[in-house]
């Protein structure tokens, strides 16, 4: 502690130097200018954004021939006049999208070259506007099963694989510069993330660009293994591409075992057990958390291929675990408390970073 500066003043980003990029997730209200406890935290700490759901396809891309861009362009806007490295958030999934885009004739079934060409309107147009500033996308997200299948989405159901390579193709083709990235949940499950390495090096011997994969990183406080963390790291890594942790938060509420992960589409009853700390996180849960954290960040120190962390939300007010998998509860999964005060895990992250 030098000069009598705490923790709770330093700046995670001055303490990372530049060793990589720390970013956090921001909903239209922050971008709007709502909520400035969660910007100020952002120009302190952070030095990337992401967007938590304005970039969503159905959120730009509502009909056929209708894009809304407002939101997205004050998103843009807001990183550039920050100087952040600004990610887009998510070109090619089977959730959030309008649904027109799965529409088929009636009584046919989803004709191929119709998708196709939805697919190439949709990425050519978001990312030729943003061409240039917008430095990153995730171009695809969640393709797989924890098994390491293809997920059977209506993208696979009509496409197959070659869903997966056009995207990257054509957001290449719309933005040389962006860097391009697969993202999903669980690949800390060996069979997912081995099907992520499959497809780097299928998409790598097409000739077709991808600069790196994202783990989502959606965690419980004893869940996954850290055993299982660091591996994922490693064997993702021998890819020779960059690792990100793209969605990270620590949910310390109790969930259902089968909902480790992030799979929006299942959900669950809001019951009172499932909602313990509504009062607030008591201290020896906040310790827990704060040892989780610095376990975690301690790994990704480790290691010159993590190349951004990026948190899923900035305050416990803002996170999407207030909702999400029971409706209504009071969740505490990030650095800082609802009224943007840091907690103890701040600190420990702090201290791992340091240290790393
Ligand atoms: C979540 C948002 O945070 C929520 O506001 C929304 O209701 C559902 O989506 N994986 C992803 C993110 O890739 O886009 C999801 O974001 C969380 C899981």
């Amino acid at each position: 502690m030098k000069g009598g500066c705490t923790d709770q003043q330093a700046s995670l980003r001055e303490i990372l130097k530049e060793r990589f990029l720390l970013g956090a997730a921001l909903n239209a209200a922050q971008i709007a200018g709502h909520d400035p406890i969660a910007l100020e935290i952002v120009r302190r700490h952070f030095s990337s954004i992401s967007p938590e759901n304005l970039l969503k396809w159905e959120a730009v891309h509502p009909q056929p021939e209708r894009f809304e861009f407002a939101a997205a362009d004050q998103y843009v806007a807001f990183g550039a006049k920050h100087g952040l490295f600004v990610v887009g958030h998510v070109l090619v999934w089977h959730q959030q999208t309008s649904s027109w885009v799965f529409e088929s004739a009636p009584g046919g079934t989803l004709d191929a070259e119709v998708l196709l060409s939805r697919l190439e309107a949709h990425v050519r147009t978001v990312v030729g506007r943003y061409r240039g500033r917008v430095q990153a996308w995730d171009v695809v997200n969640e393709a797989f099963e924890d098994d390491g299948t293809w997920r059977n989405t209506p993208w696979y159901a009509a496409l197959g694989e070659e869903y997966v390579w056009r995207a990257f193709e054509l957001a290449h083709q719309a933005d040389p510069g962006a860097q391009l990235y697969y993202n999903d949940y669980n690949l800390w499950k060996a069979p997912k993330r081995q099907a992520a390495v499959r497809l780097v090096k299928s998409l790598c011997e097409r000739g077709i660009r991808i600069d790196g994969i994202g783990e989502q990183g959606h965690w419980l406080l004893d869940d996954p293994p850290l055993e299982d963390i660091e591996a994922a790291v490693v064997d993702l890594a021998k890819t020779g591409r960059q690792i990100m942790i793209t969605e990270l938060d620590v949910d310390p509420l109790p969930r259902p075992e089968e909902l480790i992960g992030a799979e929006v589409s299942k959900r669950i009853v809001l019951t009172p057990e499932l909602d313990p700390y509504a009062e607030g996180l008591p201290e020896r849960m906040q310790q827990r958390l704060a040892q989780r954290y610095r376990d975690i960040f301690s790994i990704f120190a480790k290691y010159p291929a993590v190349r951004r962390v990026t948190f899923w939300g900035v305050t416990d007010a803002d996170t999407w675990l207030n909702n999400w998998p029971a409706p209504g509860r009071t969740n505490h999964p990030l650095l800082w408390d609802r009224q943007g005060r840091p907690k103890p895990a701040f600190d420990t992250v702090a201290e791992a970073l340091r240290r790393g």
